[in-house]
């Protein structure tokens, strides 16, 4: 090859200089062929749009060349030309083509327009799409504006345990971690005795950093986490997945208003930076994936969140008149058609339920005067339901510890956690948002599997 150095084709499309040489490198989406001349459209994932190769005869390999198939790797030395074709500025006229990786018309990625369900099934070759390439592209940006959201206004990333003895949540949802035999477990008593096990307790894959992210919160003040998170929960949904990642701030000397607060902060700052930085696949989201989609993040970045309390929503529910398949009822978790229905219809936005039945949340929720709800809040959103839960947490001892008792969490295993109730305990507030969730509601996909390289649900681990 020439001694160009190769650009992406995002830098190619922007350039200013025509008549350049340039070298280009990257996937075929298609070939059309003419009469002596063939047109490559050549994709290389930095940017949405392809680039249209012309290949003519002067090639010196032209007949292998105009040949290539859909999915073949290729390099390319040209001149960069003004292009006559409509909707782009600008084609690479052919010099030399070399064919790094062939493809045959087996390539299961022809073009034409794929079933999600199809491309979901050669997950290893969807990122290839423009859908996914699309959805890849953003994942990767949002990625980086949560560490520039939560980096700008000084909180500390904490990288917390994956492998944890703790069910946060005590969902008892947790995928277990052993390197016993599970034929033949050591056994105490009937039962397995997993102080023989690797770690010399019963451990699993945590289905949260907050317990670890209150320890830090309580020496830095305000930290987050980043990072992945696992549920055994056998919903299969197009909102759950049994590995996803979760976004979890935890501030310091705060209360549930500034956790709302920093909740609606967060969530608009994501919509902003995505409409700032990822036009080009925004565009096509709008145009095939949710129509309006734009329209719908404009409005969301300058929206004004609405606050209603679990109790109120129940009222709200109830006075619809709208008939659900799960009736409403104090004292039971909403529903996901409960959910929408409030964000959907009745605030059409976003909007913040606060203050929960205390039994139907988890044990570090900071208990109400009422002592019959706690400080919980859950953030619901059109389309995708509840994006963030998260609550002020109990930080008074005794009332901790009562809950914990109440809820059979033996305190002996939790004494790390009550120790910071036990010195210097303050007050602090935090939540989990599920980025895949996010990454759904900014894209208009509408199941989580579709905006994760490779899912992991019920049934399914391939790739
Ligand atoms: O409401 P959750 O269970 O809250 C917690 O885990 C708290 N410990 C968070 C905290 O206060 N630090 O989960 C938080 C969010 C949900 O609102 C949802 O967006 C997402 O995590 N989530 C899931 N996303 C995909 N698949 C699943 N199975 C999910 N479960 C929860
Ligand atoms: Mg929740």
């Amino acid at each position: 090859m020439s001694g160009l150095v190769k650009i992406s084709i995002k830098e190619l499309l922007q350039s200013q200089q025509p008549e350049e040489a340039v070298c280009v490198k990257g996937w075929v989406r298609s070939i059309r062929r003419g009469k002596g001349v063939a047109f490559v459209t050549l994709n290389d994932g930095s940017c949405f749009a392809s680039v249209q190769i012309v290949l003519s005869p002067d090639l010196d390999n032209y007949e292998a060349a105009s040949k290539v198939g859909t999915g073949a790797c290729l390099a390319v030395t040209g001149q960069l030309v003004e292009s006559p074709a409509a909707g782009q500025a600008w084609e690479v006229q052919a010099q030399t083509l070399e064919i790094i990786g062939a493809a045959d018309e087996n390539y299961p990625l022809q073009k034409k327009r794929h079933s999600l369900e199809y491309l979901r099934s050669i997950a290893h070759l969807r990122p290839r799409s423009n859908t996914f390439g699309a959805v890849f592209r953003m994942r990767s940006a949002l990625a980086f504006a949560v560490h520039q959201f939560f980096q700008q206004r000084s909180f500390l990333y904490v990288q917390t345990p994956i492998i944890t003895a703790n069910d946060c949540e005590g969902a008892g949802e947790m995928f277990r971690v052993s390197t016993l035999d599970p034929l033949n477990p050591p056994q105490q008593a009937g039962q397995v005795d997993w102080s023989q096990d690797f770690f010399g307790e019963r451990t699993g894959l945590t289905v949260s950093g907050q317990l670890q992210g209150e320890l830090f919160a309580t020496a830095f003040s305000d930290i987050y986490t980043f990072g992945p998170t696992f549920r055994a929960e056998n919903s299969n949904t197009s909102r759950h997945a049994a590995e996803f990642w979760m976004i979890e701030p935890e501030i310091a000397f705060a209360d549930l208003r500034d956790n709302c607060q920093l909740g609606e902060d967060f969530l608009r700052y994501m919509v902003i930076y995505a409409l700032e930085n990822c036009q080009e696949d925004l565009d096509f989201f709008n145009q095939r994936v949710e129509k309006g989609l734009l329209d719908k993040l404009e409005s969301l970045a300058k929206a004004e969140f609405r606050t209603i309390s679990y109790t109120e929503a129940v009222e709200q529910l109830h006075n619809s008149g709208q008939s659900f398949e799960f009736p409403v009822e104090w004292g039971h978790d909403l529903q996901s058609e409960h959910e929408r229905y409030l964000t959907e219809k009745i605030f059409a936005g976003p909007v913040f339920v606060t203050d929960y039945p205390k039994q139907i949340k988890a044990f570090y929720m900071r208990m109400n005067d009422d002592e019959k709800t706690v400080a919980a809040m859950d953030l619901l959103v059109p389309r995708v339901g509840e994006i963030i839960g998260g609550s002020q947490r109990e930080e008074r001892f005794d009332v901790l510890q009562s809950r914990m008792a109440l809820q059979g969490i033996a305190a002996a295993d939790m004494a790390w956690y009550l120790d910071i109730r036990r010195w210097g305990s303050c007050p602090h507030a935090g939540f989990g948002l599920g980025f895949e969730r996010l990454l759904m509601y900014l894209t208009g996909m509408e199941n989580i599997r579709d905006v994760i390289p490779f899912p992991r649900t019920p049934g399914h681990a391939k790739f």
